[in-house]
């Protein structure tokens, strides 16, 4: 049984599997040659809000085959209080396989634990694996190999995409700086367990002199609705901008996982004159959920 629970969990090997398939995926659209999920049901689960990973969750499903159910969280009996470990025995028996959208990372594991079924997560707290597995796709179709380059990370450092950026690193050797303030920068106990080379820096212009992708998320991340106004007050200055992409390297990328909120993490001139690749980026959330749902049931 393999499940995508985190890049913390996910070998070396079956990041690099993930990435190469991606490529006949992506090209093949349309064509219909591949249907690993034919004949299956995948649910959907999810507690918080979400375009990008449902939309392209649910078309890569049926373009693989298969069938997807969503269900928010909150209309099936999860939301009113049915333990996780419940609700996945029943899924177990009649779904194929789970793709959860949750809070608590120990959710997703305890899901997996007791289903049966391969169980993917679309975010977590703590990882956002599908997403950094598609941003290091975007990456090597865009420049080649991200071994050996520079990866700077600006804003919320301590949040889920961030975290999974750590993970990443280590096991495809390339270096990650994270731009934020001491206390939006990921536990010591979370670099410990990665490994890697990763490097703190309060001074954005700093942690981003010569990278090769300058990459964002938002400032308040679900669930942190309501640190609201002092993290806009904390991470103040914490943002993408023309001076920000001065400093990189001359051909660097400039990628946000998306939703953006111009004016906070990003500026509208910057992301505007990065949309191609950030919009490219979002696309290739469905080619890359392809080849990992591709991966997860073979
Ligand atoms: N980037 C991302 O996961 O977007 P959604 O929240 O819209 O799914
Ligand atoms: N860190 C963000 C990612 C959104 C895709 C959040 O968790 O809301």
């Amino acid at each position: 049984m393999k499940h995508l629970l985190s890049l913390e969990s996910l070998s070396p090997e079956a990041m690099r599997q993930i990435l190469r398939d991606t490529i006949p995926f992506k090209r093949e659209r349309g064509l219909h040659t591949r249907q690993p999920l034919a004949g299956q049901s995948w649910a959907l689960i999810f507690s918080k809000s979400s375009t990008r990973t449902r939309v392209s969750f649910e078309v890569a499903v049926r373009e693989l085959g298969g069938q997807a159910m969503f269900l928010n969280a909150n209309d099936i009996q999860l939301g009113r209080g049915e333990p996780i470990k419940d609700t996945a025995r029943v899924l177990g028996r009649m779904a194929h396989g789970a793709i959860i959208r949750t809070y608590a990372q120990q959710d997703v594991e305890e899901f997996a634990a007791y289903s049966n079924i391969p169980t993917i997560n679309a975010l977590t707290d703590e990882e956002h694996p599908c997403q950094i597995l598609t941003d290091i796709f975007t990456f090597e179709e865009k420049r080649g190999p991200i071994a050996g380059k520079v990866v700077t990370f600006i804003g919320d450092g301590a949040c889920n995409v961030p975290q999974s950026w750590i993970f990443a690193a280590a096991k495809l050797d390339f270096e990650l700086r994270i731009a934020a303030p001491r206390i939006y920068q990921p536990p010591e106990s979370v670099t410990a367990r990665a490994g890697g080379r990763i490097r703190f820096f309060e001074n954005v212009l700093e942690a981003a002199s010569g990278a090769h992708l300058l990459y964002t998320d938002v400032w308040v991340s679900m669930g942190k609705e309501s640190e609201a106004a002092q993290r806009l007050k904390e991470l103040a200055g914490y943002q993408i901008n023309a001076s920000v992409v001065r400093s990189a390297a001359p051909d660097a990328l400039v990628m946000h996982c998306l939703p953006a909120y111009r004016g906070m993490e990003i500026d509208e001139a910057t992301f505007e004159a990065h949309a191609q690749t950030i919009f490219d980026q979002a696309e290739n959330r469905l080619h890359t959920q392809k080849s990992a749902l591709n991966w997860a049931c073979s």
